[in-house]
């Protein structure tokens, strides 16, 4: 039998323990280990029931998914889960830690169900645009009903132990210790003399999974289904568990089959190891040896400072928060307390939690507090001569061996670091706003920054459970410099040519992004662009037009809904955008100062060039190597921008297109358009050679 499944007697309790660190995922080989455990099992008379547990901190997080994409080995899971439901004495899984995918759908299988307190199940297929396909369709509708079966599969959420009882998904909730408690549950089933429970011979309870359900339960996931399919392959799954279970099954293997081969499940997947590749970094090994971190001294108790204090508050690290203005202290203490209000009113955190977490941020006024921190991050004013002078003053009080990180967006990582005597322990940590929120966290490397610095980074990144991605320190670094060069500039460029604000947004929220690239200045505030702007063009300038609306919206105060005002207006503490005629004034103006013909502009036309001018930068930051792969690009626009996952990103959705095409077409923009649609060589040597930007990430 193989090791990661081990049988053992106790009494007349039969054993079988899965141990496949790091998360127990179910692969051939415990397939057919659990199988091999089932067969020894059933020769021996003296066991009474059967037990399943597993090693480490998890049941199982699910089936392998660098499985996926091959044919399945036998035995098959559905075989190992047959087996387990007719065994002759009655089966029980122990579940503590998570039970996720095939992890639950082997534990339905089992006859009882018993949950440690703290444990969580869940379905979360979805989530990689494929449903269930091992028996989870068919055994969970069998055990909580139909309904809520559709709601748990189509929100892909895990829920608690003690909400899986009351459905009905878990026979006991055990509050001490799982082993012993399981084993009571164990010698209870012998005492009583209760036998095999088989989930598929259950009937499946219907109410409210008609037309009504069924819609209400759409609705409640919208957002997240936007733009969608696999919803349509869940729903005909939970439907065919009226069947007899044999042909759930059926349809179900098929329908599973299916959902695996759309277009929408190959990108979501292809993001969910482009997020596990990008914390590995050539050169540097796993940040073990790095410094641990404890104490965090925060430089700026602005937007940023507060929402970085809050994030390691939450991963219950020290902090101090340090201003040079008692004022702003004041202010960001304020933001601070307002954020863990809002948390506890949404049920995120318990007010015990939140204090516990505010306790955790102390702050000062004196840049001499941050000489004790393991770690120091400066989010002072977007000034690279104040930025030096903070940076050069932590440098001499930090013992050498700590790193000093910058959260700038726009500045010279390798100029701030010269700034020390220690450049070799300086980078940026550039976070997103809300810092305690976004997920992606772009580390860059200056040109002093030290392999050791870079660990401990990545190391911080998975402190804070962020997507960490390192980008080399160049213009915007490469969300920035994307979206910059690319995508929100061509959005400009539209207006000038015709296109409304309105129409461009629209256009993009349709191809899938959650906000179009107006909306999304209007909200940040559009002096916060056009200052940026002017820190990025001391690197580099940009030739006309570069944003030329945004700057004089800038320039006349109307910031975006700060001041009700922007690229559209809003009510008094609306909202909504609505159209605004002085704009289109304004844009009107800019494009007869420019000789630019306004004509009709269909939406088709705006999707294809801003994702085109996106790609086409992505393939200049990948040459430039700003990144280090495709996929990287990747993570940071689905993590960091809002492009929509179920496309893979634009790296992804650039090979989907076929470069062969897309270099055309950049071809056709830059004979039309010029300058800024210079085909990237990039794009050109791939699509001459038939390859892909993912071909290339694999190359070895
Ligand atoms: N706001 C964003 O969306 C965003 C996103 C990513 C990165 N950033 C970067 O983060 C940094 C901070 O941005 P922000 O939006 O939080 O700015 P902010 O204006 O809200 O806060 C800056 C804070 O720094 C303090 N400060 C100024 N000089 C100081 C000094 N010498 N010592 C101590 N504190 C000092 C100010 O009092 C203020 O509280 C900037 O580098 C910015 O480019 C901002």
């Amino acid at each position: 039998m193989s090791k990661i499944v081990a049988f053992e007697e106790a009494g007349p309790i039969g054993v079988i323990r899965l141990d496949n660190p790091p998360v127990n995922a179910i692969n051939h080989a415990v397939r057919a280990g659990l199988a091999d455990a089932v067969t020894l099992a059933a020769n021996r008379p003296d066991i009474e029931v059967l037990l399943i547990t597993s090693a480490g901190n998890l049941f199982s997080a699910g089936a392998d998914v660098t499985e996926f994409d091959r044919p399945m080995q036998d035995p098959t899971q559905q075989m190992v889960e047959d087996r387990l439901e007719r065994a002759r004495v009655p089966v029980v899984a122990a579940i503590h830690g998570m039970a996720l995918g095939g992890g639950l759908e082997l534990a339905m299988a089992c006859h009882y169900r018993v949950a440690e307190r703290n444990a969580r199940l869940g379905l979360p297929e979805i989530t990689l645009g494929i449903i269930p396909g091992a028996g989870g369709t068919q055994r969970l509708p069998r055990l909580i009903g139909a309904r809520a079966a559709f709601d748990m599969i189509l929100s892909g959420a895990p829920i608690s132990a003690r909400d899986a009882q009351l459905l009905g998904l878990v026979d006991e909730v055990v509050e001490g210790n799982l082993p012993e408690g399981a084993f009571q549950f164990c010698r209870r089933l012998i005492e009583d003399g209760l036998g095999p429970r088989p989930t598929s011979e259950r009937t499946v309870q219907t109410h409210g999974f008609d037309e009504a359900g069924i819609a209400e339960a759409l609705r409640a996931q919208s957002r997240a289904l936007k733009g969608r399919t696999t919803q349509t392959f869940l729903l005909k799954a939970i439907e065919a568990a009226r069947l007899p279970f044999s042909e759930g099954v059926a349809v179900e293997s098929q329908l599973a089959q299916q959902s695996l081969a759309t277009p929408e499940s190959q990108a979501l997947r292809h993001v969910f190891f482009a997020e596990r590749e990008c914390g590995k970094v050539k050169g540097i090994t796993q940040p073990t040896e790095s410094r641990e971190i404890k104490r965090v001294a925060i430089i700026g108790a602005g937007t940023m400072g507060s929402g970085i204090a809050i994030a390691f508050a939450d991963a219950a690290r020290e902090v101090i928060l340090i201003d040079n203005a008692e004022a702003a202290l004041a202010r960001g203490r304020g933001a601070i307390q307002t954020i863990y209000a809002s948390a506890i009113k949404r049920g995120r955190v318990t007010q015990e939690m939140a204090d516990e977490r505010m306790s955790r941020i102390k702050g000062s006024l004196a840049l001499a507090d941050a000489a004790d921190a393991d770690l120091v991050i400066e989010a002072v004013f977007e000034d690279m001569d104040l930025k030096k002078q903070v940076l050069s003053t932590v440098d001499s009080i930090l013992p050498p061996e700590r790193l000093i990180a910058s959260n700038t967006s726009t500045l010279s990582v390798t100029e701030l670091g010269r700034s020390t005597a220690h450049p070799d322990r300086v980078s940026g940590l550039h976070f997103f706003a809300p810092a305690q929120v976004t997920k992606l966290l772009e580390i860059v490397r200056g040109a002093g920054t030290s392999p050791e610095a870079l660990a401990t980074a990545l190391k911080v990144a998975k402190l804070l459970k962020k997507i960490p991605v390192v980008a080399a320190d160049a213009f915007g670094f490469i969300g920035n410099r994307m979206m910059l060069d690319g995508y929100f500039r061509e959005a400009e460029l539209l207006l000038l040519e015709g296109a409304s604000p309105m129409q461009v947004d629209m256009a993009l929220e349709a191809f899938g992004f959650a906000m179009g690239p107006q909306r999304v200045s209007d909200l940040s505030g559009i002096d916060v662009g056009t200052k940026a702007r002017i820190q990025l063009f001391q690197r580099e300038s940009r030739p006309d037009p570069y944003f030329v609306i945004a700057d004089h919206l800038t320039e006349l105060g109307r910031l975006g809904q700060k001041t009700g005002r922007g690229f559209y207006r809003y009510e008094t503490g609306g909202r909504e955008a609505l159209p605004d005629p002085e704009v289109t004034k304004l844009i009107e103006a800019l494009s007869a100062e420019r000789a630019i013909r306004r004509r009709e502009i269909s939406d088709q036309e705006i999707v294809e060039r801003c994702i085109l001018a996106l790609i086409n930068v992505g393939a200049m930051v990948l040459d430039e190597a700003i990144a280090a792969r495709a996929s990287d690009i990747d993570v940071v626009w689905t993590s960091g921008y809002g492009f929509p996952r179920h496309l893979g990103g634009p790296m992804f959705y650039a090979d989907a297109l076929g470069l062969g095409r897309v270099a055309e077409r950049i071809r056709h923009y830059h004979e039309k358009l010029g300058y800024y649609w210079r085909p990237a060589p990039f794009i050109e040597r791939l699509a001459a050679e038939r390859s892909s930007f993912t071909q290339w990430d694999h190359r070895g």
